[in-house]
């Protein structure tokens, strides 16, 4: 298994404990986010507020696909990514995929203090962000499940996600010899 890549919302906590479980494995660390800043040099609002979603998205399948080759690494996707285009079955094709699971409750108190960085929330008043999130996490979430390990987002640490991989390679080695 050597790629993994955590899915899920804005604020689960993917690109932290993604870095941590990179040193772990001694994986390399990528977040698809930061590296459609380096590519373009831009920041993600304000390819938002120039160019666009559309150019936005495009460039995150670009991403996608261009780490979809690396070896031995651990991707932080963003948190829409799931959701567009082939992105979904590409990852799965190509390594494992963890969703961080966490509620609308979890999320927005994670969310709310960075609010004006996310160009799909930043112009949500504080009182309808919930409902908000609510509501794109549950059109995301049919391909969030498409993955193939959920853990939940609380309270995860790089050593709990290493275990579950570990567990979750075995069973499936199990499955395959027999
Ligand atoms: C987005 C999530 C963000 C970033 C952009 C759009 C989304 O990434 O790609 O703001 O559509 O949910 P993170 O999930 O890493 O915050």
């Amino acid at each position: 298994m050597t790629r993994i890549f955590l899915i899920g919302f804005m604020g689960c906590g993917k690109t932290s404990v993604g870095k941590k479980l990179a040193n772990l494995l001694h994986f390399e660390f990528c977040d698809t986010d930061a590296e459609i800043e380096r590519i373009t040099g831009k920041s993600i609002l304000e390819i938002f507020e120039t160019d666009g979603e559309n150019f936005f998205r495009e460039k995150e399948h670009a991403v996608i696909a261009e780490l979809s080759q690396k070896t031995n690494i651990v991707v932080s996707a963003g948190g829409g990514s799931p959701y567009f285009f082939d992105n979904m079955q590409r990852m799965n094709q190509a390594g494992l995929t963890i969703y961080l699971q966490a509620t609308p409750k979890m999320l927005k108190q994670r969310i709310i203090k960075r609010k004006h960085q996310r160009p799909l929330l930043k112009n949500t008043p504080d009182d309808e962000l919930e409902t908000h999130i609510a509501q794109l996490l549950h059109q995301r979430e049919p391909d969030y499940k498409k993955c193939h390990i959920t853990v939940e987002a609380l309270n995860i640490t790089a050593r709990k996600l290493e275990k579950t991989i570990s567990d979750y390679v075995s069973t499936k080695l199990l499955i395959t010899s027999h």
